[in-house]
């Protein structure tokens, strides 16, 4: 098959292998070893809810991954809001140009993501991102692509969808915890901060030199993944090793960020995970995610600490935790670790 060439708002020609693309032995993803026995949760939203809460619950403690079907977006819904990202990333270079930024504080920003080598150079990713907030909508609206025509209306009404079903998410969330149904959505604040990211990854000559993201966890509190059909791309390490998430039709990919391990006490996961690129296929995902309010506090979750089990971490704004990523940007990222308490 003949695949297409693709163009980086940020740079140059055709995308090719050149070496900024290529990692350092030790960070290449090594395929082979990659499990195809085990695969992450698949839980059903339709089944009755104690049974769905107990589910959740376990998948959070031994994965802090899962995926959800019967989840109540409409496929045709998210198949549209898929096909308008896809399209957005396939426009040519010098209309997404507008949009690149290497700004970390902008609203709307598409870029690349990099790591640095053993001698502090930036080794690209083999992929491109692009980011904005998808509540609320009103004051950044203005902002979204024009073109493909639809996206802001289809991002729009994929994002309500989003939020309903977040806040169903964390009721079950708090539940499998054993607290009141709405304990997570209030200890994450009123004005939580909502982004989406679609994440491009064509196809790559060769996946083993690199990778489409790098291996990180989730900084937020919990996220919800669309994803390509039929193509597989993200992994999630279980058990000390690099597992594949299946791709299933109508499905979400489900996984818990930093805060939510903090409230938890640690009795909840946030995995590490990375997505690996494709020598034939392209992958697009759209992460949408729900991050707690900049002055939100946040620590170990009373109810979840006795003697058995003393907090785990210091109470701290989200706005710290934040400062403490953006310091960390490019290099080895151990945020929550730092708020630690130690014995
Ligand atoms: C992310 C992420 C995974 C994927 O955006 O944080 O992990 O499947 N994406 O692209
Ligand atoms: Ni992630």
């Amino acid at each position: 098959m003949a695949t297409k060439t693709f163009r980086l708002a940020n740079g140059g020609g055709p995308l090719s292998l050149t070496p900024k693309y290529i990692l350092p032995q030790e960070k290449r993803p090594t395929l082979s070893e990659i499990s195809i026995l085990a695969s992450i949760p698949i839980i059903d939203l339709k089944e009755p809810s104690a049974l769905v809460v107990e589910q959740i619950s376990k998948a959070c403690e031994e994965y802090g991954f899962f995926q959800i079907i019967n989840h109540g977006i409409p496929v045709e819904l998210c198949d549209k809001t898929m096909a308008v990202i896809t399209d957005f990333f396939e426009l040519p270079p010098e209309e997404k140009a507008p949009f690149f930024s290497t700004d970390l504080t902008k609203q709307v920003k598409l870029f690349n993501y990099f790591v640095k080598d053993g001698s502090q150079n930036k080794v690209s990713m083999w992929s491109e991102c692009f980011s904005h907030p998808w509540h609320p909508l009103d004051d950044i609206i203005h902002l979204l692509p024009q073109n493909p025509p639809q996206y802001r209306e289809v991002v729009a009404e994929y994002a309500k969808e989003i939020g309903v079903l977040m806040k169903r998410l964390l009721s079950l969330i708090s539940q499998g915890l054993g607290l009141e149904k709405d304990c997570l959505e209030k200890k994450l604040g009123e004005k939580p901060i909502l982004r989406a990211q679609g994440n491009y990854y064509p196809p790559c000559p060769d996946p083993e030199l690199t990778l489409g993201l790098n291996v990180h966890t989730d900084l937020n509190a919990l996220t919800i993944v669309s994803q390509t059909e039929g193509v597989t791309g993200l992994q999630v390490i279980k058990d000390g090793k690099w597992v594949a998430v299946e791709s299933i039709p109508n499905a979400f990919v489900i996984n818990l960020g930093d805060q939510i391990q903090v409230l938890s006490n640690g009795r909840y996961k946030s995995v590490h995970h990375r997505a690996v690129t494709n020598k034939t296929l392209k992958r697009v995902s759209l992460a949408t995610f729900y991050a707690p309010s900049r002055d939100a506090i946040i620590g170990p979750i009373e109810d979840l600490i006795d003697e058995q089990h003393p907090a785990v971490y210091r109470k701290f704004h989200y706005s710290e935790f934040l400062d403490e990523f953006y310091k960390q940007e490019g290099t080895r990222r151990m945020v929550k670790e730092i708020f630690e308490l130690k014995y």
